[in-house]
């Protein structure tokens, strides 16, 4: 007879959280189940929890789907009952709570309001199974409410990797620990307004916490987390058991419906941060706006299975660098337009003002006339001094000519922009030359110096070569690159003469500007440098 009767298993207390998600079904009808057997796995934004039965019997009916918000009294599961866990229970109400969430072992469903007391507790670092470890993720803030289990900090040591949950429920006052800290057993993390029930162990709370929560990487799960040397060249992790990500990271991804093994993970060790996944939107839209799709990757290749091979981490530079040039292939139709430019007038000019230079202590190269004739370009030129708005609806037209130069650094390729290039004469232009690219060279250049361009130069003049086609630097719309000057025999009618030829190459956006606009620029620059000593009469 007991065997027939049925019992609606219910959400129990979530410790005040309300809307929790589904994340996993454990069970299915027909499941013959033990009492604390797991039913669900919810998870908020801060925790996730294991929700286990509270009676044994056979499953007859789930009443939630993974995804569902649930609260507190929620039907979860319908049960027939054996004949066992109804001796043992003996209660004949209609709806029963399972067993509190796994991890909230100090929070009874009983404990009600009369039994707590507030009281002002320091959290401190658990036995984390190692000397110590950096605190590589800081979860919580003063004024954050937190619930027993949430996660207050992610540490890592050389061995594994862990999130340290909350022993207690309450409010955060103080956090005492910054991201890179180095931290050891009984290390106050934080100072928490607790919560606490009137039981003894409660108050106990730098005592061992349980194991992190169940879809959080455990020391021992972290299976990608690749050795320090291998640190900065972290790939996208194949299965999602791999992906290291807290819960936060995981809810949000599962809420924007991002495969998180396709996102590449900058926290220290491989570790998916929240800023990678909207990096990773922020991308993805972009590339849907510009009518892009998704490009197979590039498979990945054993390269030691051919030889001796060296892993050499990206510099933070090359990292951006390597995202600005791909951003910018995918997006902008690319054309590149060739001349050559006469130099023998810059030449001269930099000949007469030989002993000028000298006492003013400036290096001019043929750089500061280009920036100068360019200036003069954009501004006869105003479509190659535009960008395209990003609601693809407009051009925008600067009325300022700020300038990128392109520098080749140790740790780089870096494009400080020169400002009011139009206002300047070539004297200020050759000193701020030569200012900016040591500033690049030393590291010294604050993001502003590298903001604003509405143009870029990139002079391979000193370096070599005949010609190159230079990358838009988005969201400008072109870029000249000028390669190394060379002596060439000059027809000037009735004889050859020598003269010191420089190659120009100007690649442009064609969304924004059509050849015609490019070959009157280009033009321009070739006929003003010829033509210098009528722009420039002493510099
Ligand atoms: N053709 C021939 N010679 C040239 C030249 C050209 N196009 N441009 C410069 N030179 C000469 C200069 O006149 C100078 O010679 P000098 O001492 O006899 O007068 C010499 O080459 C060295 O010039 P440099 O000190 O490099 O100054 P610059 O003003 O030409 O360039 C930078 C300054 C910062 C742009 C340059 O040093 C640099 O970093 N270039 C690399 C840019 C880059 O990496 N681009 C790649 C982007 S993808």
């Amino acid at each position: 007879m007991a065997s027939n009767s049925t019992q609606t298993i219910v959400i129990p207390d979530l410790g005040g959280a309300e809307g929790v998600e589904v994340i996993e079904i454990a069970v299915a009808v027909g499941d013959t189940i033990a009492v604390d057997d797991e039913l669900i796995v919810l998870e908020s934004d801060k925790a996730s929890m294991e929700i286990p039965s509270s009676h044994a019997g056979t499953i007859t009916a789930i009443h939630v789907t993974v995804g569902d918000q649930v609260n507190e009294g929620d039907a979860l599961v319908e049960l027939e009952l054996t004949e066992a866990a109804e001796t043992g229970k003996e209660e004949s109400e209609e709806q029963a709570e399972p067993s509190s969430p796994k991890q909230q072992e100090t929070a009874p469903e009983q404990s009600a309001a009369s039994m707590e007391t507030v009281e002002t507790v320091e959290v401190k670092v658990p036995d984390i199974g190692s000397e110590s470890a950096e605190v590589i993720e800081v979860l919580i803030q003063a004024g954050d409410k937190i619930v027993a289990e949430d996660s207050l900090i992610a540490l890592e040591s050389d061995k594994a990797s862990m999130e340290v949950p909350a022993p207690v429920s309450g409010t955060v006052l103080e956090v005492q620990v910054k991201v890179g800290d180095t931290l050891s057993e009984g290390d106050v993390i934080a100072v928490v307004e607790a919560h606490l029930s009137a039981q003894p162990e409660t108050q106990t709370v730098s005592e061992t916490q349980k194991p992190p929560l169940s879809s959080e990487p455990q020391p021992k799960q972290a299976t990608n987390k690749p050795v320090a040397a291998q640190s900065t060249t972290v790939m996208p992790a194949t299965d999602l058991k791999e992906v290291y990500a807290g819960p936060a990271v995981r809810k949000l991804a599962r809420e924007l419906g991002v495969d998180l093994t396709q996102v590449r993970a900058t926290g220290p060790r491989g570790r998916l941060q929240k800023d990678d996944l909207h990096n990773y939107i922020r991308e993805a839209l972009s590339k849907a706006r510009e009518g892009g799709g998704a490009i197979p990757a590039v498979p990945a290749v054993d390269f030691a299975k051919f030889g001796e091979v060296e892993l050499v981490p990206m510099s933070k530079i090359d990292k951006v660098t390597a995202a600005n040039m791909q951003r910018s292939w995918l997006n902008v139709p690319h054309v590149t337009q060739f001349d050559e430019a006469d130099l023998s007038v810059v030449d001269q000019l930099r000949n007469d003002w030989k002993a000028q230079a000298e006492q003013r202590e400036i290096k001019l190269t043929p750089l500061a006339f280009l920036l100068k004739v360019c200036a003069l370009a954009l501004l006869e030129h105003p479509k190659l001094n535009s960008s395209l708005h990003h609601d693809q609806e407009h051009f925008v037209r600067k009325k300022y000519v700020h300038i990128g130069m392109a520098v080749d650094t140790p740790k780089g390729l870096m494009v400080p922009v020169i400002r009011d290039v139009d206002k300047k004469d070539l004297w200020q232009l050759a000193q701020e030359v030569i200012e900016l690219a040591e500033k690049a060279r030393q590291g010294k250049l604050k993001p502003a110096d590298m903001q604003g361009g509405c143009f870029s130069i990139s002079s391979l003049g000193a370096i070599g070569g005949q010609g190159f086609t230079p990358v838009v630097n988005t969201p400008e719309v072109a870029i000249l690159g000028v390669s190394k000057a060379t002596i060439k025999p000059l027809w000037n009618g009735e004889a050859f003469m020598p003269g010191k030829m420089l190659p120009l190459s100007l690649s442009y956006d064609h969304r924004v500007i059509n050849g015609a606009d490019a070959g009157r620029f280009l033009t321009f620059i070739v006929d003003a440098l010829a033509d210098i000593a009528s722009f420039e009469k002493d510099g």
